[in-house]
């Protein structure tokens, strides 16, 4: 049955130890948007067997997101593989893209979208590791709003949260309102309850910006691309990639704090990205665009079962 929650925390963090992205931040600099978008446009057209210099990161990007169907694949070379061909599909199945295992336009386009930096997929740990038959059921592709196994127990769902001493990026009044704004969005439609900690004392939820790697082993990195991560239960760290340009009314080229801080408050809360939902607020990459309008009644009533499916 389920993956005890012992093994599926230590799968989320293994997968992600594995791959340090820790070179990253220094070589896509300075102007990362730029450079990433520019990257990426430079692999367009590669095909599989030529190795080309860079390909490895787009490897690395594609792990991070869970398209590599197996965590022991290690990532030392920038060769067009049968591995690489294979995430590629698993990535343009996805997002609804032709499945071409090719680095193709629409494939190109689509990863330069600014995202959640959580993954996709999530892959569960296989219980007989030296088997090749297992593969598959190591795979296991997140089709709806899917709850993971981590969840945080009936005891716990009076949740404390707090501002924590990253960088300073939003006035901290500014962050409280959107915060709480964003909790509440969150109540209406949940068995969760949120309150602000009182100050000193320890929160189940920690909320704060960060620039570049910093520790975690999800690096930010820089303008772009990756906007903003939070943990599963009962990690409670929710983490804003202090290097984008903010705004709680934002113009064309800013992210919206609101927006993204629903979408990730969803993580804390044991709500993995959806694959088969992409209007929904918990989609991968859909944390600059979704308007907190377009939370409506519908999905409200599809978050409240969600919910209390998961609390019976
Ligand atoms: C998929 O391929 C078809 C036929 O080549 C093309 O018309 C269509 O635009 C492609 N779709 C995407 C999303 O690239
Ligand atoms: C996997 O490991 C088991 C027990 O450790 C062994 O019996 C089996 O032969 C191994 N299978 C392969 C494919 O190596
Ligand atoms: C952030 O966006 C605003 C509005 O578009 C713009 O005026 C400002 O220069 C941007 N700041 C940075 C650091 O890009
Ligand atoms: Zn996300
Ligand atoms: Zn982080």
């Amino acid at each position: 049955m389920a993956p005890k929650l012992s093994h599926l925390l230590s799968a989320i963090l293994v997968i992600f130890s594995i791959q340090s992205f820790r070179g990253q931040a220094r070589t896509l600099k300075p102007e990362h948007r730029q450079s990433f978008s520019s990257f990426l446009q430079g692999l367009e057209g590669i095909q599989k067997g030529q190795t080309v210099e860079g390909l490895i990161e787009l490897k690395q990007y594609l792990k991070k997101l869970g398209y590599y169907r197996s965590d022991d694949i290690t990532l030392t070379s920038s060769d067009f593989d049968d591995h690489l061909e294979l995430a590629l599909k698993t990535y343009q199945e996805y997002f609804h893209l032709n499945v071409t295992g090719n680095l193709d336009s629409s494939t190109i386009q689509q990863m330069m979208i600014p995202r959640c930096g959580m993954p996709d997929i999530i892959n569960t740990p296989s219980t007989k590791p030296n088997s090749t038959t297992s593969k598959h059921n190591k795979f296991h592709m997140v089709v709806h709003y899917a709850f993971g196994t981590q969840k945080w127990p009936p005891s716990k769902y009076a949740l404390t949260y707090r501002f924590g001493s990253g960088v300073q990026v939003v006035g901290s009044d500014t962050l409280r309102s959107v915060c709480s704004k964003a909790f509440r969005t969150w109540a209406k439609v949940s068995p969760f309850t949120f309150q602000e900690a009182t100050a000193g004392a320890s929160a189940d939820i920690v909320i704060e910006f960060f620039s570049g790697d910093h520790g975690d082993h999800y690096p930010f990195d820089g303008p772009g691309n990756k906007l903003a991560h939070a943990f599963y239960p009962q990690d409670g760290r929710l983490h804003y990639d202090a290097d984008e340009n903010w705004s709680i009314d934002p113009a064309v080229d800013q992210f919206d704090l609101e927006s993204v801080t629903v979408h990730e408050i969803g993580h804390l809360l044991g709500l993995y990205h959806s694959k088969d939902h992409p209007e929904a607020i918990i989609c991968g990459n859909c944390l600059g665009s979704v308007e907190l309008s377009e939370f409506d009644d519908k999905k409200r009533s599809c978050h409240r079962r969600l919910f209390y499916q998961n609390a019976r």
